[in-house]
């Protein structure tokens, strides 16, 4: 198999971690994103410890800050001539009361859309390089359960809560991801494909803000024994990221079990280039 530079965002823990521990098996060289550098470095010698893989490097940003996304994306410039996957995995879902980042923007559409979006631009120019790219965002099921999408108020200053946010991020980026694919058929470029996952209900630490609300934890409780592994949650990301059978493919979106339909009752053309559009806006200074 074809060895790849491969970034993972989020791969201190669960979902991030497994898809780590499987593309490092397979003998790709990894960079490892994480926000605190104890756990990630901790994570790095799990990684390294269960696959025999040397080549694994680590990388610290908060991506709840976009200079800090804007940092790491300089960083990785600096040490590789190209890229050949990036996983956008890192992602986070938050109370129910609405919270701001440094920048100022609602946390969750930060870290689950903007930050990911930032990411993808910022390292197009190594994606290019390679001679087959591929980037792999992750979304979740939960795109379908946030409700109607309130494209004039993106970041949910008027109709916040948790359960809107993180759905209605997890759908955004889906269509933010297949807008990437007409801006790169639009620019000529051939060599990058981009695909949403889903890796089902695994049981992980991404509830653990949400779950201070006790609404949320008896949901989580009861919801419990439904839930798999984040070694299976990581199947679609790691498919996604190294199968040959998924060379050619873009825009579309996965799960465990293979290609699955997104929800489509909020899109149109035109929403999708409004939260393109959004995203392109507030991160402008970073880019
Ligand atoms: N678990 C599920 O059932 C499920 C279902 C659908 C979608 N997803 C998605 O799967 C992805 C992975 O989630 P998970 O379930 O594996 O959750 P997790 O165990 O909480 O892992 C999330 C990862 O993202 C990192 N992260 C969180 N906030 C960050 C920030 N501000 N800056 C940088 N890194 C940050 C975490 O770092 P720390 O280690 O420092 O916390 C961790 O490495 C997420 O995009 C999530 O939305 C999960």
């Amino acid at each position: 198999m074809e060895r790849k530079i491969i970034l993972i965002t989020g791969a201190s823990d669960g979902i991030g971690k497994e898809t780590a521990k499987a593309l490092a098996k397979q003998g790709h060289t990894l960079i490892i994103h994480g926000r605190n550098k104890q756990k990630t470095l901790a994570a790095l010698e799990e990684i390294k410890k269960e696959s025999g893989n040397d080549n694994i490097s680590t990388l610290i940003a908060d991506m709840l800050s976009l200079s800090e996304v804007r940092r790491m994306a300089d960083e990785i410039k600096q040490k590789y001539n190209h890229l050949d996957v990036l996983v956008n995995n890192a992602g986070a879902q938050f109370t129910n009361q609405r919270e701001t980042t440094v920048d100022g923007h609602e946390k969750t559409m930060t870290i689950n859309l903007f930050a990911p979006f930032l990411l993808t631009t910022l390292l197009l120019d190594l994606l290019k390089k390679s001679k087959s790219a591929r980037v792999v965002t992750v979304s979740s099921a939960a795109h379908s359960m946030g409700g109607k999408a309130i494209i004039d108020d993106i970041e949910l200053k008027q109709h916040y809560s948790m359960s809107k946010s993180y759905g209605i991020s997890k759908l955004y980026v889906i269509w933010i991801m297949r807008h990437f694919v007409s801006e790169m058929k639009r620019k000529g470029i051939t060599n990058i494909t981009f695909n949403t996952v889903h890796p089902g209900s695994a049981m992980t630490s991404l509830g653990r803000e949400s779950t201070k609300s006790l609404l949320v934890k008896i949901i989580y409780t009861l919801w419990r024994p439904m839930m798999t592994t984040a070694a299976i949650g990581a199947i679609s990301s790691i498919n996604a990221a190294s199968s040959p059978e998924m060379e050619d493919t873009t825009g579309k979106y996965f799960g465990e079990k293979g290609e699955e339909k997104p929800s489509e009752k909020y899109y149109s053309i035109e929403n999708e280039q409004i939260v393109w559009d959004y995203c392109m806006k507030i991160t402008e200074a970073y880019r």
